[in-house]
């Protein structure tokens, strides 16, 4: 695709005129969200009926019913973020401190906080270099006798090889939960059924970010009953309150969902196929616009079908280019589309993990007894390239107009076109 003009080809960052002016629809702002009279009506609905927990109430339940039916799982619990999904998800495990769970270096801080919140220890699985997702040769390489569970995290709505990692956890009795924060109605290739219903259980996020959103709020689905009752206990303080008896059956936090929020959910829910339809017809433009740059690649798992374009990560070679994601994605904001990288540092390099810093000072549950550190730089290289210097992440949303989509691939074109 060539530049529109030779007055273009000069990069806004060193003075030339940009692609666009506009701001592009953001996903922060109105712009680049779909809430509008339902959202409103359901709101006032639930104010008027003076009850704002779902104890007792009518909206999450039916959330919880609606959600479930649409993933194609048994059961959903409704919970309060992405991050208390997960923790619902690693407290069915229920392991035993010091216990292993496997998720890849590559995540939002909630994966990881999901584990460590169970007194179990974070494993990190290098990740794939042309999806960011863990594989089954990184989660192989990585499982121990402790093992209790892995997390698949689906990244940026494409799939993750879940079937294989299902197939070698399975026979093992390690439990696969699957991270669907970016990955609502992702299509894994082969076998059958969405993301989120492939492993044992699916989480869910309603954070500002993703594909549907009620400002903050969770959803984890199993097909499992006793699974989905210990979650629905553990997001309760495990009060059985059918029994009339008001004593924890199990160790639980309150991770409720209030009716506010299990309202505009719902109202979410019901955009939720045509949100994806339209990111599906974004990603095939960007994908057809850029498909043929020489150190630039494109996830390999975009195909159509699977992926729902939650972000749109871009891979560089950065050895090609001689530059890395901080002066691409530079570029690309001053040119009017905004980019940015992803996490800067794997997640065991956060100070959290790396520093062993936890519970106080006690180092738990993370120091092992001769005292040696448990996380390195170098434990997973491929991590490590990516968030530090190949990967660009364009961010997407479901309003963009094919003149923003155009004007995306313009500025990646130009940028790439300086460097190249
Ligand atoms: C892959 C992934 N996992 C977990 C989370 C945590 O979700 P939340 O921010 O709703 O707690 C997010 C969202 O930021 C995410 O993108």
């Amino acid at each position: 695709m060539p530049l529109p003009d030779a007055a273009l080809s000069r990069l806004a960052i060193d003075g030339g005129r940009p692609v666009r002016s506009a701001p592009m629809p953001d996903w922060t702002a109105a712009t680049g969200r779909r809430f509008g009279a339902e959202e409103k009506r359901a709101l006032a609905r639930v104010i008027d009926s003076g009850r704002l927990w779902r104890v007792g109430g009518t909206e999450v339940s039916a959330l919880e019913e609606e959600f479930a039916h649409l993933i194609g799982s048994r059961f959903a619990v409704a919970s309060t973020s992405g991050t208390s999904a997960l923790h619902l998800a690693t407290a069915a495990v229920d392991p035993d401190p010091g216990d292993e769970m496997v998720l890849p270096a590559i995540t939002d801080w909630g994966t990881a906080a999901a584990i460590v919140a169970t007194n179990a220890v974070p494993v990190f699985a290098d990740v794939d270099p042309l999806t960011a997702c863990m594989t089954l040769e990184s989660v192989v390489r990585v499982i121990t006798p402790r093992t209790r569970a892995v997390i698949v995290v689906h990244m940026f709505g494409g799939a993750a090889d879940v079937d294989a990692i299902v197939a070698y956890c399975r026979p093992r009795g390690i439990t696969v939960i699957e991270d669907c924060a970016q990955a609502y109605l992702t299509v894994p290739p082969g076998g059958e059924g969405l993301a989120g219903t492939r492993g044992d259980i699916g989480c869910f996020s309603l954070q500002q970010a993703k594909h549907i959103s009620a400002g903050d709020g969770g959803l984890t689905v199993t097909d499992d009953p006793a699974i989905a009752e210990r979650m629905r206990l553990f997001a309760d303080k495990g009060w059985p309150r059918e029994t009339g008896v008001r004593s924890s059956a199990l160790f639980g936090m309150n991770y409720r969902m209030n009716e506010l929020t299990g309202a505009v959910a719902r109202c979410q829910l019901q955009k939720l196929p045509q949100v994806i339809e339209d990111r599906r017809s974004i990603g095939r433009r960007l994908l057809a616009g850029l498909d043929d740059l020489e150190g630039l690649r494109l996830a390999s798992n975009a195909t159509p079908g699977s992926h729902t374009f939650w972000f749109f990560p871009l891979f560089l070679d950065t050895q090609r280019l001689g530059i890395d994601y901080r002066t691409f994605t530079d570029a690309m904001t001053a040119e009017g589309v905004p980019a940015g990288g992803y996490l800067g540092v794997p997640l065991y390099a956060m100070p959290p993990l790396m520093e062993e810093r936890v519970y106080g000072s006690t180092g738990f549950p993370l120091r092992r007894p001769d005292g040696s550190a448990r996380y390195h730089w170098g434990d997973c290289p491929v991590a490590e390239r990516l968030v530090g210097s190949d990967l660009v992440v364009v961010p997407a949303n479901e309003n963009l107009t094919e003149q923003d989509v155009d004007d995306t691939i313009a500025a990646v074109r130009k940028v790439h076109n300086a460097y190249a």
